[in-house]
């Protein structure tokens, strides 16, 4: 069986930091090793819009912000078909199906559902749409018959649900659909980064992000102002890594050759988080670490993003030639969905012939 990956991203908002350890550097892995057989990449203008319907122009202007932090880390249009979501109306045609599949119930249990609903304050008015987006993913990740499907912590249930839909119409329509896994970063720290104020999410509008763009300016600022422990007041005092953001950082970017090239005193990530916890260790001089460290990381995504941001219309064809080709091979699942739904009347010669017949007797 060929390995093939699918994921995505929604069009709300440039991405972050926690896009970046959560998925997408290990997209840019995965695509390097060269292990599968084809990597999807799509841009989820459509189910940006379950949640932002009156807001069009957000995700429109969004598009091309993903497109250019997803270049500038490193996906590579040769390797990878980049292509936007609503562009594939084959999509919208299996949610169509798949939506006979799943219960109300079995959605209000999804926990990712459960937990965007109360933090949209949704709880009385929520879109059918965006209610329903498990089973649209569900579609998303189907239609290229994706084995593999590296997201983020928080989307494992989205593909739990999309297993179950598989599982289902394989059941009833006979095998079509492939079941995907969940590819969830290693650490559990890359899984979840909180945002620099130290609450458990990054969010834009609780400002506690670290973009991609932002220039070295803005990343230094973040970090300097970031969540430590409350109660290391003074230098001397012991210290606490529970919670303390800039560890946490420290753990989803550092790598031990950091240390001798910028804090030499230490020999590794477990000697400098002893010597905090002891006392005696500053949170400004940790804090001057972690910005040399994403420094090193974010200073070649900035400047390959400076350098795509001149080319726009070059990506917009990027964006239309990865759509035409996942148009064609989700237009192939298509196929196969329908004819094993036996839905694909006019190429059914067999029940035209036996109808025929039939009526032909009398
Ligand atoms: N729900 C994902 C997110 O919010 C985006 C997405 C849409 C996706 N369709 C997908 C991810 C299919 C993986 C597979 O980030």
């Amino acid at each position: 069986m060929s390995k093939i990956i699918l994921t995505g991203d929604r069009p709300t908002g440039r991405l972050h930091v926690g896009h970046y350890v959560g998925s997408l550097r290990g997209r840019v892995e995965l695509q390097n090793a060269g292990e599968y057989d084809k990597i999807f990449i799509m841009i989820a203008d459509a189910q940006a819009l379950t949640d932002n319907a009156d807001n069009p122009e957000k995700v429109r202007q969004n598009i091309i912000e993903v497109a250019l932090d997803y270049l500038s880390c490193g996906l590579d249009p040769a390797r990878s078909t980049l292509f936007i979501q609503s562009q594939i109306q084959e999509l919208a045609e299996l949610s169509f199906y798949y939506m006979n599949l799943v219960t109300v119930s079995r959605l209000q249990r999804n926990p990712t559902v459960k937990a965007e609903i109360q933090m949209r304050n949704f709880e009385t008015s929520i879109p059918v749409g965006f209610f329903t987006y498990p089973i649209s993913q569900a579609a998303d990740i189907t239609a290229f018959q994706a084995t593999t499907v590296p997201v983020g912590e928080d989307q494992l249930p989205m593909i739990e649900q999309c297993r179950e839909i598989v599982r289902k119409f394989n059941a009833v329509y006979g095998e079509t659909l492939t079941e995907p896994e969940a590819l969830v970063p290693k650490s559990q720290v890359c899984g979840r980064l909180p945002g620099t104020d130290g609450k458990a999410k990054m969010s834009k509008s609780l400002g506690n992000c670290i973009y991609l763009s932002d220039t070295a300016d803005e990343v230094r600022a973040k970090i300097m102002s970031m969540f430590t422990d409350p109660n290391h007041l003074k230098i001397t005092d012991p210290g606490s890594l529970e919670g303390n953001t800039v560890f946490t950082y420290l753990d989803a970017f550092c790598k031990e050759e950091h240390f001798g090239r910028y804090l030499p005193e230490y020999a590794n990530l477990d000697e400098l988080k002893g010597h905090y916890q002891r006392g005696g260790l500053g949170d400004v001089k940790v804090k001057k670490f972690l910005n040399a460290v994403m420094q090193e990381e974010l200073e070649p995504i900035r400047a390959r993003r400076s350098e795509l941001e001149r080319q726009i219309p070059a990506i917009y064809e990027i964006l239309k030639k990865g759509s035409e080709a996942a148009r064609e091979t989700a237009a192939q699942t298509m196929a196969a969905v329908k004819a094993a739904m036996k839905i694909n009347y006019f190429e059914d010669a067999a029940l035209i012939a036996e109808q025929a017949s039939r009526y032909g007797e009398k």
